[in-house]
C-alpha cells in the first residue's frame, strides 16, 4: 500500500475542503518544540493540530486528517511513564513523520531497535543526504541540522531505508515511502536546522498531498464565513476591545462578518497610555467606522486601587473591576447573544501541561479575553485555531495599520504595574508622560526594531537632587528595555548614549515629581519584564 500522495485532488487536499479543517495532527511527546513545529507547518501552508499521544487517536477520528507528525520529547522509548504513542497512529492509511523520539517510537513499533548510552550527538551536527528526493527535495546534499539525543534507532524495520546520516548517527534519516512513514533524528522544527523547513514542506505538500492553502487570505475568508454560520442572520456581538492585536483582529474578523451587528467595548481604566484611547477611537470607530463604545470607568478603577501596594492585590482588583465594568456595559445591549473573544491557540493547547507538571504561579495575568462567564452568551472566538504571527498577518490583509500589529505588549492591568506601590492620579499622570517620552524618542530614533518592550517604570523612591540652585527631593524613572521572542525568557537592551541621554534630560526637565532616572539591566530570568 502506499499513503501518499492522499489524493490528486487539489480540492480535496484544501485545507478548508469539508466541514473540517484538513491537515496535520502534531503529537505532543513532551518535546519543548511541539508549538514551533506547528508553526512551520502552519508556514508552510498546511493546518496542523497539537494533542497529547493519550487524546491523538481521538483527535485524528475528528480531523479530516492528511498526516501524522510526532515529535521529539526528553524521555527514553524504554523509561517507565515515558509517552506511549498508540499503535493505531500507523494504521490510519496517511504519511507519518517521527522527530527524534518520535522517530526512535516508531522505528521500535514498527520492528527496528532502539539503545542508548553509546553516543551523544548535541547542537549543530553536519548531515549528508543519501536520498534526495521525496523528504530531501530541493534540500543540499550536504547542510547543517540540530541534533539533541542520547538514544538512537540501532535497526531499522523492514521496508525501511537510510535517507541521510551523520558522522555519529547513521541513520540520521530513514523512511519506507512505500508505507509513507519516515523519522528524522534531527529536530528540522528549529531554526538551527538549516533547510528544516523545506524538510517540513516536503512531508506535508509532497508527501501527504495536502494544497498548501493554509494562507491568511484564505484562512481570513473562512473564519468570516464561520462568523457568519454560527451568528447567524440576526445575532448580535459583543466585544471587549483593548487595541491589543488579538483583539483587534478578532474585531475586523466580526466586523467584515457581520457589520454593525458587533458591538464593540473599550473601557477606558485611566491605567492606559499616552493618547492610547483617543486612537483606538479614531481607528476602530472613525477609520474602520464600527460601533464602539467607550466606557469612562477612570475614577472607578483609581477608587479600587487607593491604597493598595500589594502586586497581586491590585492585579485582582483591576481584573475584578474590569468584569464589573464589561458585565454592566454588556446588559445595555439587551439584544446581543453573543461574546467576542480574542482567544488564540497556544491558550487552549490542552497537551503540554500533561508533561510538563505544574507550574509556579508568578503573577494573575488578566486579559480583556477573561470575561464574566454568567452573561449567558455563546463565545465567538475566530481566532482560536491561530498563533500570534498567523493572527498577525490576517491583521496586515484585513488592512490594520502596522502600528497596531506590531505594538509592544502592554499588560491588562495596564501603568498599574509600573507604578511600584500604591496608584493614584498624579502617579499615572507621572508616569503616563514620562513613557511617552521613552516611546516616542526611540521610536523616532528607530531604535525600537530590536526590542521587545520599551517603557518606563515609576519607583516611588525619593533621592535628592539639585535643579538648578535649590535642592529637590522626588521620585525615580527606570527604563525598561528589554529584548525577547516570546515574552518568557528576556535580556535587557541598550540604547546609544545620546539616545539615553536625551531620554533622561526630557523626563527630568518635562515631568514634574522626577530628579533621576535609571536603567534596568535585569534579564528574565531571574527578574520579570514587568516589574509588578
Ligand atoms: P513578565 O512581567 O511576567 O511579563 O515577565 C511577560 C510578558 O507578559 C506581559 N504581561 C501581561 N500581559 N496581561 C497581559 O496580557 C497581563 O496581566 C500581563 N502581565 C505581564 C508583559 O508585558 C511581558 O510582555
Amino acid at each position: 500500500m502506499t499513503n501518499a500522495p492522499m489524493t490528486d485532488s487539489p480540492a480535496q487536499n484544501s485545507a478548508f475542503h469539508g466541514d473540517r479543517l484538513r491537515g496535520i495532527l502534531i503529537v505532543d511527546l513532551g518535546a519543548q518544540y511541539t508549538q514551533l513545529i506547528a508553526r512551520r507547518v502552519r508556514e508552510a501552508g498546511a493546518w496542523s493540530e497539537i494533542h497529547s499521544a493519550t487524546k491523538a487517536v481521538e483527535a485524528a477520528q475528528h480531523m479530516d486528517l492528511a498526516g501524522i507528525i510526532l515529535s521529539g520529547g526528553p524521555a527514553s522509548v524504554y523509561a517507565e511513564g515515558a509517552p506511549q504513542v498508540p499503535d493505531e497512529l500507523f494504521r490510519l492509511g496517511v504519511p507519518v513523520l517521527g522527530i527524534c523520539y518520535g522517530m526512535q517510537w516508531m522505528c521500535r513499533a514498527l520492528g527496528g531497535a532502539v539503545e542508548g548510552g553509546h553516543t551523544r550527538e548535541f547542537g549543530h551536527t553536519p548531515l549528508t543526504v543519501d536520498e534526495s528526493k521525496g523528504l530531501f527535495q530541493s534540500v543540499p546534499n550536504q547542510s547543517v541540522v540540530w541534533m539533541s539525543h542520547g538514544d538512537k534507532v540501532t535497526r531499522l524495520p523492514a521496508g525501511f531505508q537510510v535517507l541521510a546520516h551523520s558522522a555519529d548517527c547513521a541513520f540520521g534519516a530513514v523512511g519506507d515511502p512505500e508505507r509513507g512513514f519516515y523519522g528524522v533524528q534531527f529536530h528540522p522544527e528549529v531554526s538551527h536546522t538549516q533547510h528544516g523547513t523545506q524538510l517540513l514542506s516536503n512531508f506535508v505538500i509532497g508527501i501527504c498531498g495536502l494544497a498548501g492553502d493554509w494562507k491568511p487570505a484564505s484562512i481570513a475568508e473562512h473564519q468570516i464565513q464561520r462568523i457568519k454560520e454560527q451568528v447567524g442572520e440576526t445575532g448580535e456581538v459583543i466585544l471587549g476591545l483593548s487595541g491589543g492585536v488579538d483583539s483587534s483582529v478578532a474585531a475586523m474578523l466580526m466586523h467584515q462578518a457581520i457589520g454593525d451587528r458587533l458591538h464593540c467595548i473599550f473601557v477606558d481604566n485611566g491605567l492606559l497610555r499616552h493618547g492610547e484611547r483617543e486612537s483606538i477611537e479614531a481607528m476602530f470607530g472613525q477609520h474602520f467606522g464600527m460601533d464602539l463604545t467607550t466606557v469612562d470607568a477612570r475614577d472607578r478603577f483609581l477608587e479600587r486601587l487607593a491604597g493598595v501596594t500589594d502586586p497581586e492585590v491590585k492585579r485582582k482588583r483591576i481584573g475584578h473591576e474590569f468584569v464589573e465594568v464589561f458585565r454592566e456595559e454588556a446588559k445595555r445591549f439587551t439584544q446581543a447573544n453573543f461574546l467576542g473573544q480574542g482567544t488564540l491557540y497556544p491558550d487552549v493547547i490542552e497537551s503540554v501541561a500533561e508533561h510538563g507538571g505544574q507550574t509556579a504561579m508568578i503573577k494573575s495575568h488578566h486579559n480583556v479575553g477573561g470575561l464574566p462567564e454568567d452573561l449567558e452568551l455563546d463565545l465567538v472566538e475566530p481566532l482560536r485555531e491561530l498563533f500570534k504571527d498567523e493572527v498577525r498577518a490576517i491583521g496586515r490583509y484585513l488592512g490594520l495599520h502596522e502600528s497596531v500589529l506590531m505594538r509592544q505588549p502592554f499588560p491588562g492591568p495596564g501603568l498599574a504595574v509600573r507604578i511600584v506601590g500604591e496608584v493614584n492620579h498624579e502617579r499615572c499622570e507621572m508616569l503616563r508622560r514620562a513613557d511617552h517620552i521613552v516611546t516616542s524618542e526611540i521610536e523616532a530614533a528607530g531604535a525600537h526594531h530590536g526590542l521587545w518592550q520599551y517603557f518606563a517604570v515609576l519607583l516611588p523612591l525619593h533621592s535628592v537632587g539639585v535643579m538648578g540652585d535649590a535642592r529637590t527631593y522626588e521620585y525615580t524613572c527606570a527604563l525598561r528595555l528589554v529584548e525577547s521572542t516570546d515574552g518568557m525568557t528576556a535580556d535587557w537592551g541598550y540604547l546609544d548614549r545620546g539616545l539615553l541621554r536625551r531620554i533622561s534630560s526630557r523626563i527630568v526637565a518635562e515631568v514634574r515629581g522626577f530628579n533621576r532616572v535609571v536603567l534596568d539591566i535585569s534579564s528574565k530570568p531571574p527578574a520579570t519584564i514587568e516589574w509588578e
